[in-house]
């Protein structure tokens, strides 16, 4: 059994799995699955939720009141702790790196909707989002608001068990479908996901293994971050 950290139900698991049978592969030898995560929650569809169940169970064993994150004017990371806090009765604070939108639009629009606090920094100052966030951090606390930073996608040591679960789902997936698949297959923007699933994978002694494709920085930094997050060091055996 996992010994997992404490966890809100937050998501609409489990998702299926889906065969592509006509996805134009080009070769005869290998299945297509696809897991169905954005089956997670209309408005907090996709992978983050699942980090976020772990996530904000932490703010709230620590007595937070408030969630302070960060990400892209359109992340979607942002707009679902938006759309949880509100949901769950918390005050967030969004970090936003560009401008404020004379019309906002699509998540920023949630954003707003959702009741989320949003601070914008330019592009130019994104390498200070952190102190900016631990400010924040000082300055709620002086207003006797305790908040916590949730960094980057919620891609730490915390949030990276929702896909340590999601594996433990996954193996419950393949075992229902009769398969040992050789690679589960993900992007990774913040690191979170691909970490909880070589984590997940590790546990559970599966051989799959996980492959994936970086949607921004490059493959040396989420090597290092990710390591960094596991805190496996120089294991090959977590690691592969
Ligand atoms: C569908 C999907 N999968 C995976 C990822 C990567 O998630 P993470 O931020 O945990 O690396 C993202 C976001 O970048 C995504 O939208």
């Amino acid at each position: 059994m996992i010994q997992y950290p404490d966890r809100l139900s937050l998501a609409q698991l489990p998702t299926p799995v889906t065969r592509l049978d006509r996805f134009p592969l080009g070769r005869d030898d290998v299945t297509l699955w696809v897991k169905r995560d954005e089956l997670t929650g209309t408005e907090v569809s996709g992978n983050k939720i699942r980090k976020l169940e772990f996530t904000i169970a932490e703010a709230l064993n620590q007595g937070c009141t408030t969630l302070i994150t960060c990400g892209g004017v359109q992340s979607n990371h942002c707009r679902s702790t938006a759309i949880l806090g509100a949901r769950l009765g918390l005050k967030v604070h969004l970090i936003l790196r560009g401008q404020a939108a004379d019309k906002p639009e699509g998540n920023l629009l949630l954003d707003y909707l959702s009741g989320a606090e949003i601070s914008y920094l330019p592009p130019g100052e994104w390498a200070s989002h952190r102190q900016v966030a631990e400010q924040l951090v000082r300055d709620y606390a002086q207003s006797g608001a305790k908040a916590l930073f949730i960094p980057t996608g919620a891609s730490d040591e915390i949030g990276l068990w929702g896909y340590v679960a999601a594996s433990e789902e996954l193996a419950d997936d393949f075992k229902t479908l009769n398969m040992v698949p050789d690679y589960v297959v993900t992007a990774t923007g913040s690191g979170g996901t691909q970490a909880g699933l070589i984590v997940g994978m590790h546990i559970l002694r599966l051989p799959t293994q996980v492959l994936a494709f970086n949607v921004c920085d490059d493959a040396a930094y989420f090597d290092a971050k990710i390591r960094r997050m596991c805190r496996c060091g120089s294991s090959d055996t977590v690691w592969k």
